[in-house]
Parts: structure tokens; sequence; C-alpha cells
């Protein structure tokens, strides 16, 4: 029989609700630790499945013997959690986006290659079959033209300790489009390749009355991808008829639309009446967490579709296209 393996989770808010919800009916593992800078948030975990709380990731990581860590921690609160990780050797999946500073980020992507140790971001999506079908036919029908975005209502006041605390404050959560069309912007890289520049305009001063809302209403971006393919990417959170999620792909002989959160594929073939529809599952979140834990049991990471380095390119699109909003459409080369 398998070995059990012992699982901790930094961060003991809504994603870690997720992943153990997800992750419910998997066999041999044990939730072990949880840890949360409020010890109260890291007990009720605690109490749920017999494990330990703590609120220091490091000594979580010393003394609980894990063989995997989950981090599900907010864009600001980065760092700690990583470099416990790194120093006691223990395989990590973070939660998107890996950061709001590019430069930690970067120093963090160093260390886990020099460490070769396993790591996996939390771009579920990837993992769907609807995106499989559409990146098989434009590997051999290249992208050449794409868009897609978030589009959703102003955000609400609320619990300023949780979600609408802190992603409502860019200087915490890196703004909508580093936090949410970061997705988006994974799957484009995903279809079509590596980014090289981007241009953005933001709209701001629309949304009103919301106390320590500093977000953009609004960020439209024009990126040029290494392949030559262009794409223009958005966030609104100013839409208040709402308008969703998603990513179109647009080829010589292949039109790929990938509807909704869901990112259901609707494929169109040059000549064809009629779209091939792929149905994307309903928990990418099981599937993803599913890959991640088969490499911490086999070593082999052939099954982990975002390591930590290729989410420090998306962040560094993201951030770059907020950055060149901020300087009215200065366009930003990137590095990575
Ligand atoms: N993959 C997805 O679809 C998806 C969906 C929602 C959120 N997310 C991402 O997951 C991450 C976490 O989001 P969430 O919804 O769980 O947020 P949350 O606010 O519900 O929970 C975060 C928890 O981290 C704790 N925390 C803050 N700083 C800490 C620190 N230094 N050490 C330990 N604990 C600390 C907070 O007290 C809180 O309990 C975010 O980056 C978010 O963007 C991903």
């Amino acid at each position: 029989m398998p070995r059990t393996l012992r699982l901790g989770f930094i961060g003991s808010g809504g994603m870690t609700v997720t992943h153990t919800t997800a992750m419910a009916g998997f066999k041999n593992i044990q939730f072990a630790a949880f840890c949360d800078v409020k010890k109260a948030k890291a007990a009720v975990f605690a109490e749920k499945y017999a494990a330990e709380a703590f609120t220091d990731p490091g000594k979580m990581l010393a003394q609980a013997e894990l063989d995997a860590v989950w981090i599900n921690l907010p864009p600001f609160a980065h760092g700690e959690a990583e470099m416990a990780c790194l120093e006691h050797q223990v395989p990590f999946l973070i939660e998107k986006p890996i950061n709001k500073d590019l430069r930690q980020a970067a120093k963090i992507a160093a260390a886990v290659e020099k460490a070769g140790l396993l790591t996996c971001v939390g771009y579920l999506n990837r993992y769907q079959p609807s995106v499989e079908a559409a990146r098989k036919l434009l590997l051999q029908d290249p992208g050449i033209y794409a868009n897609g975005g978030w589009l959703g209502a102003p955000p609400r006041s609320g619990d300023p300790e949780g979600i609408w605390g802190w992603w409502i404050q860019k200087d915490k959560s890196g703004g909508q489009f580093v936090e949410q069309v970061t997705h988006t912007i994974d799957l484009a890289r995903y279809l079509l390749g590596d980014a090289e520049s981007v241009t953005a305009y933001a709209a701001r001063g629309f949304v009103k009355g919301i106390k320590n809302y500093t977000n953009d209403d609004a960020l439209a971006a024009s990126v040029k991808f290494k392949s030559g393919a262009v794409a223009n990417f958005f966030a609104s959170c100013s839409a208040g008829a709402g308008g969703g999620v998603y990513l179109h792909v647009y080829a010589l002989n292949t039109g790929i639309r990938l509807i909704g959160w869901s990112h259901d594929a609707e494929i169109w073939q040059a000549g064809k009446k009629r779209p091939k529809r792929v149905a994307s599952k309903p928990n990418a979140f099981a599937l993803e967490d599913a890959a991640f834990l088969k490499a911490v049991r086999t070593g082999d990471p052939a099954g982990i579709k975002t390591t930590y380095a290729d989410g420090l390119k998306t962040l560094e699109l993201t951030l770059a296209a907020t950055q060149s909003a901020e300087k009215n459409g200065k366009t930003m080369a990137l590095k990575y």
C-alpha cells in the first residue's frame, strides 16, 4: 500500500477550504498541519482534520514532517513560506499569482531552480481537457491573434481581513489584472508561447464609495508574443451588468473560444459550419492537486503543467501591463 503523504497548508482562508475539499476523497494523504498568521483560522482546520495549528511557516516546516505544502497566501504575504519550504526541501503548490513583487519572486525562482525543488502553481485551467484540445490544434496551426480577460461587477466593501479587504487594494493584491486576469494570461502563454512586450492603459475614478479601493476600474493591454502573434487582454471591475470570463484564439484555419470560468471550448475549423465542443471537467482543482500529489509521490514532475519558473513569466507580464498603464501606455519589454 502506498505511504500516507503528510500535507501542510500555509494560509488558512478560502483557498485552503477549496483545496482540502477538492482532495476530500483522495486516498493515502493526511492533512497534517495548518498555518495562518491568525492562529484561530489555522485552528479551525486543525480541529476538523485532527491536525496541528501553527502561526509560523518556519516552525511548521521544522516540526510537522511534511511531504508537501500548499501555499494559499494573498499576493502581498509571500516570501517566508517559500523560503521555509526551500530550507526543508519540501515541494510546494503555490496559488496564483505567485507574488506581487517580481524581484522577490525572481529570487525564489532562482533558489527553486538551484535546489531542484518540485513546485506547482495554481493555474488549474491548464488541466482542463478543453484547454488541452485547443493546445494540440494550435501546436499545428499557431495562434496569430487572441483576446480575453475578466469583466466583473464593482467589488463589495466587506470584511477588511478577508478577500474583499486585500483584493480591492492594489498594493496588496497587485490589482485585478495581476490577481484575476493572471489566469487568462497564463492560458494565453500556454497556447501562444512567451510574450515579448506589453502596452496598457487603465480607467480610474468611475467606481466610487468603496473604502480602501485602489484598484484600476478597468485595464486594456496589448501584448506582442515572441512568435509574432498579438493579443488584447482586459480587466474590468466596473461592469455592473456583468461580462464574464473568456479567451479567444484565432489561427489561419482554427478559431478557439474558451468560454466562461469553466473554460468549455468551442473549436471552429475553416470550412466547417459548426464548431466542435469540448466540455471542461467540473473540478479542475482536484485535477491539479492530483497531478501535484502524483509528482510528489513519484518524484516525476511530468504531470505538473505550471512550475514556479513558468508562474514567474506570467507574473512579469501582468505586472508589466499594470506598470505600463501607470506610465500612461509606455511599452514595457519583458525579461523572463
Ligand atoms: N486558483 C484560483 O482559482 C483561486 C481562486 C481564489 C483565490 N486564489 C488565490 O489564492 C490565494 C489565497 O486566496 P484566499 O482566497 O485563500 O485568501 P483569504 O484571504 O481567504 O485567505 C488568506 C489567508 O492567509 C492568511 N495570511 C496572511 N498572511 C499570512 C502569512 N504571512 N502567513 C500565514 N498566513 C497568512 C490570512 O490570515 C488568511 O487566513 C490568493 O493569491 C488568491 O489570488 C486562487
